[in-house]
């Protein structure tokens, strides 16, 4: 006889998510570049509204988000009432899952595709599908080839984690058009502001009934540790998810934050334009070390070194000097290692170090 409750089905399939590191054993203050954070913080603006929005911790917050989302709105060009917020974009991700689909219905994402969507789909009760990528993309043809009557959601970020590579709109389109009636298709833009001139895919969202974009502040907008996302989508799969989310799910300190974080405009246009330079430097830098690295759309590039002996040296003789990246075996990319782009001094930091290592200094 069973003594403990069961968990529903495919619960036990949930390998747990693995974070990037954080802490270096003997090293105070190391280098982070692990989690394909903001280098320079979050905007002083947002940091002041969070610590004023303090003074009314003893309030419950906003149930419907309406300033955040009239902000969200003014700053993109959208319908504030097609704008739900979550926690963390993964809250819009997850929720998504849960929504569109269950027992019996296909979740489909691709061959490197970001971690969470496999956890998504078990944690819905529906069955993950991977769709194989092309030298590191998103195939946009055998993503099509493997949509089955069963598939319900299909994840895509764009750009891509680990790989930094993205679809133009072009194939983005291409996607939407093939993808039927009954299937939602997720745009997970957690890095589309890297991308200059893309839109994240909301004219996508505004045209179709069913593709959904999801945004975040944990990246460009500085602000991970204080858990905003953000989805667009049709009136009818906002009206869904507004029925399944906590009523109070967004605390009123981190809706302040970011909404003074999304009204900086000075602030995110600097990270950008040091973002883009800095992803040039690092990439150029690594390719003359001899380390194969695709053009990255976004705020991290993957290094890919010989063999996996060579990347677990690589990533050992980081540590050593101080800096944190990321292992990607999971990712299906054993002998890579991500690293998020830093300031100039980081960028100097890491190529001097692998350097050293490859002998070339
Ligand atoms: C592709 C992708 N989507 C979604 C997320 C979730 O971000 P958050 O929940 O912080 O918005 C991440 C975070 O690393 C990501 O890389």
């Amino acid at each position: 006889m069973t003594t403990t409750p069961n968990p529903q089905p495919g619960l036990m399939d949930i390998a747990l998510y693995q974070g990037g590191a954080s802490t270096l054993d003997g090293v105070e203050n190391p280098l982070k570049l692990s989690s394909n954070e903001n280098p320079f913080g979050a905007s002083p603006l947002a940091t002041s509204a969070v610590t004023q929005a303090a003074l009314g911790l003893h309030r419950y917050p906003s149930t419907d988000h309406a300033t955040l989302r009239g902000t969200i709105a003014e700053i993109h060009g959208l319908d504030a009432n097609r704008i739900v917020c979550g926690v963390g974009s993964d809250e819009i991700l997850t929720l998504l899952a849960m929504a569109f689909a269950g027992q019996g219905d296909e979740v489909l994402f691709t061959e490197h595709g970001f971690s969470m969507y496999r956890i998504f789909a078990l944690a819905a009760g529906a069955t993950p599908v991977v769709a194989p990528e092309t030298d590191r993309c998103v195939d946009v043809d055998k993503v099509i080839a493997a949509i089955t009557p069963q598939t319900r959601l299909i994840y895509i970020a764009n750009p891509a984690n680990p790989t930094g590579t993205a679809l133009d709109i072009g194939d983005l389109t291409r996607l939407a058009d093939a993808v039927p009636a009954s299937c939602l298709l997720v745009l997970d833009g957690a890095y589309a502001e890297f991308v200059e001139g893309y839109d994240g895919g909301a004219a996508l969202v505004t045209a179709r009934d069913n593709v959904v974009m999801t945004r975040t502040f944990s990246k460009l907008y500085g602000l991970g540790g204080l858990r905003v996302g953000w989805g667009y989508a049709s009136q009818h799969v906002i009206d869904v998810l507004n029925r399944i989310r906590g009523p109070f799910n967004m605390s009123s300190v981190a809706l302040a934050g970011a909404d003074a974080a999304m009204r900086d405009r000075d602030f995110v246009a600097t990270c950008l334009h040091e973002n883009a330079q800095q992803r040039t430097r690092l990439i150029g830098g690594l390719r003359q070390l001899g380390l194969a690295c695709d053009d990255s759309q976004a705020n991290f590039v993957l290094a890919r070194f010989e063999d996996e002996q060579a990347a677990l040296a690589a990533d050992a003789h980081l540590k050593a000097a101080g800096i944190l990246v990321r292992l990607v075996k999971g990712y299906g990319f054993p002998e890579a290692l991500r690293i998020t782009v830093g300031r100039a001094e980081d960028v100097t930091r890491v190529l001097d170090a692998l350097a050293t290592l490859r002998g070339a200094t």
